[in-house]
């Protein structure tokens, strides 16, 4: 299954030429001499300082604590082991949306899953928990196997013009094959949990983790799964589960 898949991406890339031709090739000798600059400077630091401000306009740590229910010296332990099932909302929620219930509790606006804001401070609340290994526990409640069980078919299944699934590309049988000049990644290696938010080279900005779960959508023709809804949701409590344990580095910095 894992070769035939492979072979159904590539005629898949081959298809969509030109636009993103730059995003397939791997990087080049200048652009590793880039990466290693943007390491010691990432332009996403910024967004992170910008993220701290926005959220300390909008509420503090001590009053976000009390609204999820830890203590502020356990709040980087908690924030590690996002998504989890929040009492105070009565589902599995990510990072981003309990930011959401943090300015509806404060009484302000409350910002959208896609905008600059959300990013930023989602960046900033996440680099709180940075040196700390991502802890998600999938089996904490039924809510939460719930949600695994659901991120794992979302990420199976197949869908699009081309059939193809997350897993056509990102499963362990086929990780390290090269899509046209493209390695495809193993995404716990990656660290995919983690490091985003992320600066990404190619795009030159500064993108969540799923938002990048979108561009993967684009590129593979599959309908895009909306921000914040249940089945977004559950494919991120999947992948993070995946790459369970990796060291939480915000922000990252990727090709
Ligand atoms: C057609 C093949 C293909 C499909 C289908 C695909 N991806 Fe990807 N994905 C890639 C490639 C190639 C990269 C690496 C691109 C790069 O290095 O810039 C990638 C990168 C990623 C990353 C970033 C890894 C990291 O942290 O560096 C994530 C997360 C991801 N994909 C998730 C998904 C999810 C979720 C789906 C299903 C909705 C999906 N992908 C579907 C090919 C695919």
């Amino acid at each position: 299954m894992g070769k035939l898949s492979v072979s159904a991406a590539l005629v898949c890339l081959a298809l969509f030429s030109g636009a993103n031709a730059e995003e397939k090739l791997s990087m080049s000798d200048a652009d590793k001499a880039m990466y290693a600059e943007m390491l010691e400077n990432n332009p996403a630091d910024m967004d992170v300082a910008e993220g701290e401000q926005l959220f300390g306009n909008m509420t503090s740590l001590e009053a976000y604590s009390k609204m999820l229910g830890v203590k502020e010296k356990d709040l980087a332990g908690y924030i590690a082991g996002f998504p989890r099932y929040v009492d105070g909302a009565k589902k599995v929620i990510t990072l981003s949306q309990s930011i959401q219930m943090a300015a509806a509790d404060a009484g302000k606006t409350v910002p959208k899953l896609e905008s600059k804001e959300m990013l930023k401070m989602t960046a900033y609340v996440k680099s709180l928990a940075n040196g700390l290994k991502t802890n998600i526990d999938v089996k904490a409640n039924k809510q939460m196997k719930e949600m695994m069980a659901l991120g794992q078919e979302v990420f199976e299944t197949r869908r699009g013009g081309r059939g193809l699934s997350c897993n056509s590309c990102h499963s362990p049988d086929i990780i390290g094959q090269r899509l046209r000049m493209q390695p495809l990644p193993d995404l716990g290696v990656n660290k995919a949990a983690g490091t985003w938010p992320a600066y990404r080279m190619t795009k030159s900005e500064t993108t969540a983790l799923d938002k990048r779960f979108q561009q993967c959508m684009d590129n593979a023709l599959l309908a895009k799964i909306p921000l914040g809804s249940k089945e977004m949701v559950a494919l991120e409590v999947y992948v993070t589960n995946k790459t369970k344990g990796n060291e939480i580095q915000i922000p990252g910095l990727k090709r």
